[in-house]
């Protein structure tokens, strides 16, 4: 990723100077006009604006442990967990660097073109002032003065992704051995998801009023009653439920518990009380 954010300043024109812990790693962007520092503290010298892309937060912290941070702005594009995030911003602060966080929302590939963006929380005059360099690999998302909020954005929206891409694993594995071609298969599943997509803006409108049974058109008594096909289906193609089973049970369990007019919407609560 670091590769990636570096290419795309060199080739916005901005001088760039680079430091990764294996130095080789640095050899891409010095043939295209980085200057290599030997040594993190070195790097941090070279300029105002800081911007790590590191493993982990961990690793920020040893990477920049002897580094003198004063009078910098560092930028943490590493991901990690909001707590993380705001302990590194008052780690930053008693160094005197202004700080802000950032989560990523793109893969190296995106990075520079159009659709990458990169949520940013923490110090708002930070951001503004450095605004016209973050935009140049990727859009940029200012969230809040709380370090945390990027991080929390960030892992958000990779929970959406992971729950999307725990159903098309099943999916696929529900056809996996039979005379559907998996492409075709693919050419389904897109339109269908991001048809289905939509329901988040319905959840949000439920969390926001309240009201989680007006107009609801697939409720969850209808849903739990038609999820026994969806189980005897994978028994019937040997394929294991499990990534399906703990959604299944949570509406099971909300239905037990007297909401079965609601749709999905009370689940959000019963994650946040059990
Ligand atoms: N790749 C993606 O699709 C993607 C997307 C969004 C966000 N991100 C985030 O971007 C960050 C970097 O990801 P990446 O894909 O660039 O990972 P990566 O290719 O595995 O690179 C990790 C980097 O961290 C360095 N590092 C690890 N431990 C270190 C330590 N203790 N001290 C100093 N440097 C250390 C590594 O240095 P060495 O070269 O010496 O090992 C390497 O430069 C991660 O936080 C990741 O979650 C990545």
């Amino acid at each position: 990723m670091g590769t990636a954010l570096g290419r795309a300043w060199l080739a916005a024109g901005h001088p760039l100077t680079v430091w990764n812990r294996t130095p080789g790693r640095t050899a891409a962007l010095t043939a295209e006009g980085a200057v290599a520092a030997g040594s993190a503290a070195e790097a941090v010298a070279a300029n105002r604006l800081v911007v790590a892309c590191l493993l982990d937060d961990a690793s920020v912290g040893t990477a920049l442990d002897g580094a003198d941070l004063a009078g910098h702005d560092l930028v943490n594009l590493t991901t990690g967990t909001p707590a993380e995030a705001r302990e590194r911003g008052v780690w930053a602060e008693k160094r005197g660097a202004r700080f802000l966080d950032g989560g990523i929302m793109a893969v190296p590939p995106m990075i520079g073109a159009p659709g990458a963006f990169v949520l940013y929380s923490g110090h708002q005059e930070l951001f503004e002032e450095q605004r016209g360099a973050l935009a140049v690999p990727a859009g940029t998302e200012y969230v809040g003065a709380d370090p945390g909020l990027a991080a929390l954005y960030d892992v958000a929206l990779l929970s959406g992704m992971y729950g999307m891409l725990a159903g098309i694993t099943h999916a696929f594995a529900l056809l996996r051995g039979t005379e559907v071609a998996p492409g075709d298969f693919a050419a389904l599943l897109v339109p269908w998801l991001n048809a289905m997509a939509g329901t988040a803006q319905e959840t949000a409108g439920r969390l926001t009023s309240g009201d989680y049974t007006t107009g609801v058109v697939s409720n969850l008594a209808m849903q739990v009653a038609g999820s026994g096909t969806l189980l005897r289906t994978a028994a019937e193609q040997g394929v294991s439920a499990e990534l399906l089973t703990p959604f299944l049970h949570l509406m099971r369990d909300r239905v037990a518990a007297g909401h079965a007019e609601e749709d999905t919407t009370g689940l959000v609560d019963v994650l946040r009380t059990r």
